[in-house]
């Protein structure tokens, strides 16, 4: 199993300069930190900005979605090979807010996934259910249908260099988390399918991270569950403090 990943996902947050000194503060109070890798994702125009303030720093930089074209008439659209020229590492797929605002589909998500690997980048792809799902008792189901569309087919060494992300729709954003039992829960469903896809070894070493409502007062609980290998962070990585807490839980 690779290292925990505490990734920061700033959503439409912050100019060049505001995101530089974020990332100072962050260099400095993460300084020597070795237990978890560090990721942060800022918006497409403060990336480069971003890359070059973490020269010579572990902490890694991540686009928040991509396009599945490597080049064309796409208006709008950024490429995976354009992100990895801007300096980044990891690219999110599929998140959710993509999902509900943007039309994104497991199709979509499987397309994207496979053409940011091409380019070499690491997709951090994103699954959960809504409110109404898991008061429907359908959870699995939905998780399930998210992982078998988007990452069918995918050969075993691929699904090696995935990283997951379990993120419940209705803890984003909204303060309420999962409580560590059913983030467990869904996890361990999330690394069996891997297993069904993948081989139960390739499911070993692969993340899966927690998402929604985030902070420096429940991380352990989320981080000590056996299959919780990390945290995809939204609010509480807007702050250096907050988010410095959260990687040295
Ligand atoms: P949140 O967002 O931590 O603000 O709930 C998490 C996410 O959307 O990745």
């Amino acid at each position: 199993m690779r290292r925990p990943l505490i990734a920061g996902n700033w959503k439409l947050n912050l100019l060049r300069a505001g995101a530089v000194d974020l990332v100072a503060a962050l260099r400095s109070g993460l300084a020597g930190e070795k237990r978890c890798e560090v990721l942060v994702c800022p918006p497409f125009t403060a990336l480069g900005a971003v890359a070059e303030a973490l020269k010579g720093s572990e902490i890694a930089v991540g686009g928040q979605d991509c396009y599945w074209a490597e080049s064309g008439a796409f208006t709008g659209e950024v490429a995976p090979s354009m992100l990895a020229d801007a300096g980044c590492r990891y690219v999110l797929v599929g998140h959710s807010e993509r999902r509900q605002f943007f039309g994104e589909t497991d199709e979509s998500v499987g397309k994207k996934l496979r053409a940011a690997q091409k380019a070499g980048l690491e997709p951090v792809v994103c699954v959960g259910e809504r409110l109404e799902e898991r008061e429907r008792g359908v959870t699995q189901e939905t998780v399930g249908r998210q992982l078998d569309g988007a990452l069918g087919g995918l050969s075993k060494e691929d699904v090696l260099k995935l990283t997951l992300a379990y993120e419940p729709v209705w803890a984003i954003g909204t303060g309420k988390v999962a409580t560590p039992a059913q983030a467990q829960e869904v996890h361990a469903f999330i690394r069996a399918r891997l297993a069904k896809l993948a081989g139960d070894a390739a499911a070993r070493e692969v993340r899966i991270l927690y998402g929604g409502s985030v902070n420096p007062e429940n991380i352990r609980g989320l981080m000590d569950q056996a299959d919780v290998n990390g945290a995809l962070v939204g609010g509480a990585s807007l702050k250096a403090e907050s988010f410095v807490k959260i990687v040295r839980h």
